[in-house]
């Protein structure tokens, strides 16, 4: 026993930015970016909140389960960029839903949606007939600096939402973690403490390109050839590969390591740039809203992110109640 997903939901910010757009303040082109990452667009917030995405992808992804608010058990949330440190995102989608269960937020980056997708399968032993919400969203605009070329034009904002129920969809998931503060950072609030003897620090996102290439690949290759292995499955079981969306180099890369066909790696990179945790639920809406899932495909997923963390796991999909 472990889960079914019910629903998908997602929402993305109206304002569409071009990397034509980019380049009319920073010095890039339409050209490096694209040929380095697969981006040509991106969506990006302006008045949207992060609870207002978040809670339109979970309305979606009830609808789709056919559940109401009352009905939810648990709302787990996945993000490093929510509109408050407290309340959580979570705790804000609980309210502006009307739903009375716990919530809280996980920050495991861009592995989230795959740690919640492995807190809920706890919770699910627990008690069989649960209804979780899972919403994994952020608005990386928030955490990039603007004035710097070789992040900022590889983030994005959204947020993608699944409903689980009772149901035998998980075959098999496994998470790391690799403690590391050097490859991707992001640094929190520096506060006005008088008593803070530090030299004040950049807020913003860093990362070392070259080192999570090098991570991504071997991590996404190692943990999917791994929940192959405990689901007792071959490479040519696998239906569709959904891979976190950071680049299209990467996705390249693991779909020639694993020796599957890269048509198997569905992607939207190319409209919707790194949104991190945000990236696979959002994929997953997109492919079941047009049609691209059939009842008893297998679907491995696989993310890598800041901590270090990643995670894969194989579903097989049920289908959802989608008109
Ligand atoms: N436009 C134009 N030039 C740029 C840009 C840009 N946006 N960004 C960097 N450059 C320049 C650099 O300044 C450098 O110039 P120089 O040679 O004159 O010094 C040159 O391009 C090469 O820079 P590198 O950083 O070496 O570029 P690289 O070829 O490694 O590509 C990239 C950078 C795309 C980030 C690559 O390292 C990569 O694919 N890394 C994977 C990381 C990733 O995708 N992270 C996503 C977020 S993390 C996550 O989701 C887990």
């Amino acid at each position: 026993m472990s889960f079914s997903i019910a629903g998908t939901g997602s929402a993305l910010p109206r304002e569409i930015v071009t990397n034509e757009k980019l380049g009319t303040f920073l010095d890039t082109s339409d050209e490096w970016i694209k040929s380095r990452t697969g981006i040509e667009t991106r969506h990006v917030c302006t008045d949207e909140t992060l609870k207002g995405l978040s809670v339109s992808a979970g309305l979606d992804a009830m609808k789709e389960a056919g559940i109401d608010a009352s009905q939810l058990d648990l709302i787990i949330c996945s993000t490093i960029s929510s509109d408050h440190i407290v309340p959580s995102l979570a705790c804000e989608v609980q309210n502006a839903l009307g739903a009375v269960c716990p919530a809280f937020d996980i920050n495991a980056a861009c592995s989230g949606f795959l740690y919640a997708l492995d807190i809920a399968e706890g919770y699910f032993k627990k008690k069989k007939d649960s209804k979780i919400l899972i919403i994994a969203a952020d608005a990386m605009s928030r955490l990039v600096d603007w004035r710097d070329r070789s992040i900022c034009v590889l983030f994005a904002d959204g947020a993608g939402a699944v409903v689980l129920t009772q149901g035998n969809d998980l075959c098999a998931i496994k998470l790391t973690a690799t403690g590391d503060d050097k490859v991707i950072v992001a640094n929190g609030l520096q506060g006005n403490s008088p008593f803070f003897e530090k030299e004040p620090y950049d807020p913003f996102v860093s990362m070392n390109g070259q080192e999570v290439y090098r991570f991504a690949v071997s991590s996404s290759v190692r943990d999917l050839k791994q929940v192959l292995e405990m689901a007792n499955l071959q490479e040519e079981d696998i239906d569709l590969v959904l891979l976190h969306q950071a680049n299209a180099r990467i996705l390249e890369a693991v779909s020639t390591r694993m020796k599957i066909a890269e048509d198997k790696f569905p992607s939207n990179i190319s409209h919707c740039g790194n949104t991190s945790s945000a990236s696979i639920p959002i994929l997953l809406d997109e492919l079941n809203r047009e049609g691209k899932l059939k009842p008893g495909m297998m679907l491995a997923m696989s993310a890598f992110g800041g901590g270090l963390t990643s995670g894969a796991c194989i579903l097989r999909w049920q289908g959802t109640n989608l008109a």
